[in-house]
């Protein structure tokens, strides 16, 4: 969507996957404070999104919105206040339908109203779900929410969740700045892995003002090793896909920090160019040995070695499937161990990789070994 807003795929947090309905003010705002404190903020996460059940069962007499009295009884201006004033984001949810998810009042018919009560907030961010929707299709349902957002005036960032129903990536590129590949997400291996696939198939649809977005992060949610986690992430960030952190950031341990505070990582995710990577090449039992790549900015390339195996494997990359020349020679940096490796390396590389673990790269071709061009 033309809006100025994601050029580089959105980053932040998201109340869903970990509070899902127990959320209050207070989680609100002391989430927004340790985005701060742990650096995360910094590091871009900067859009603290609050997820359904915000607001009361029915709408006021005047038919707005409310928040719910117990929960938010400050409002939701006051909580946009408090999280602007830490330089943050605030990002709220609705439904293109005539309930949300956990049904609270729904958007549909009153999308004018909605988005003028959200941009008199001082919203950000607004994630838009798909139940109750009266079984029409998300194409129809999806723009009038686009243009009530555009003629509150507000920027405000514009996030479809029809769950990949009718293919969005064909269509919602001139609707929303991401919108959902697949169903939702969940803390396990088997979810993470078939959503990476899923989401894959759409890669040349994803570009600077929209994005595909297979889910909100799961990392640190206790439901995955280090190892999958570590996949997850590294996928997910090569995947151009929103990083939205789906875990309790009051208490992170120092482990998940390690994985979504890495810097090398989230720079591939917010390179310029903007092109999702994809699975470029698969080897082994069921194709378990995994092969994913992409173009970055300066003639660089991403390249993640997936083990998907049930033990450990070792993984290579030739040339060839990356495009370049067998005689080129690549000088190649570890983004997880954050090193340079010693030595270009010339026609292909492998590493052994353990058990679900993905190993990231970045390869920068510097010259042609033997009879340069
Ligand atoms: C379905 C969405 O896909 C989830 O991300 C979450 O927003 C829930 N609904 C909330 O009810």
């Amino acid at each position: 969507l033309n809006n100025g807003l994601a050029r580089t795929p959105q980053m932040g947090w998201n109340s869903w996957n970990f509070f899902a309905c127990n959320i209050n003010e207070t989680v609100i705002k002391e989430t927004a404070d340790a985005l701060v404190s742990t650096g995360l903020a910094d590091l871009g996460y900067v859009y603290v999104n609050i997820d359904d059940c915000w607001s009361s069962l029915v709408r006021d007499s005047k038919g707005q919105l409310v928040p719910d009295p117990k929960t938010f009884p400050s409002g939701i201006k006051a909580l946009a206040d408090y999280v602007h004033a830490k330089g943050l984001k605030l990002g709220i949810y609705s439904d293109a339908g005539i309930f949300t998810c956990q049904v609270r009042p729904g958007s549909i018919y009153h999308e004018r109203d909605d988005a003028e009560l959200f941009a008199s907030w001082g919203v950000d961010y607004l994630k838009y779900d798909n139940c109750y929707n009266l079984g029409i299709k998300p194409k129809e349902r999806y723009p009038p929410m686009r243009d009530a957002l555009n003629a509150t005036g507000r920027t405000i960032f514009y996030s479809l969740c029809e769950w990949g129903v009718d293919d969005p990536a064909l269509w919602a590129g001139k609707v929303g700045n991401s919108w959902r590949t697949t169903d939702d997400i969940n803390d396990s291996w088997a979810s993470m892995t078939t959503i990476a696939d899923l989401n894959d198939k759409w890669a040349a649809y994803a570009g600077p003002g929209g994005w595909n977005d297979p889910d909100m992060l799961e990392v640190g949610n206790g439901g995955m090793t280090l190892e999958e986690y570590r996949a997850h992430f590294s996928i997910w960030a090569l995947m151009k896909a929103p990083l939205l952190v789906g875990c309790d950031v009051r208490n992170i341990t120092a482990e998940t920090f390690e994985i979504i505070g890495n810097k090398e990582v989230i720079d591939i995710n917010q390179d310029s160019l903007g092109i999702q990577g994809r699975k470029v090449h698969v080897s082994g039992k069921d194709g378990c040995r995994q092969v994913w790549a992409g173009p970055l900015s300066g003639h660089r390339l991403v390249v993640a070695l997936w083990n998907r195996c049930s033990k450990a494997a070792t993984i290579t990359v030739g040339w060839e499937v990356l495009g370049l020349e067998s005689s080129m020679s690549v000088s190649i940096r570890d983004l997880w161990k954050h090193e340079d490796l010693s030595g270009d390396a010339v026609a292909s590389f492998g590493s052994r990789v353990a058990v679900h673990d993905c190993e990231m790269y970045i390869f920068t071709p510097v010259s042609a070994s033997r009879s340069a061009v």
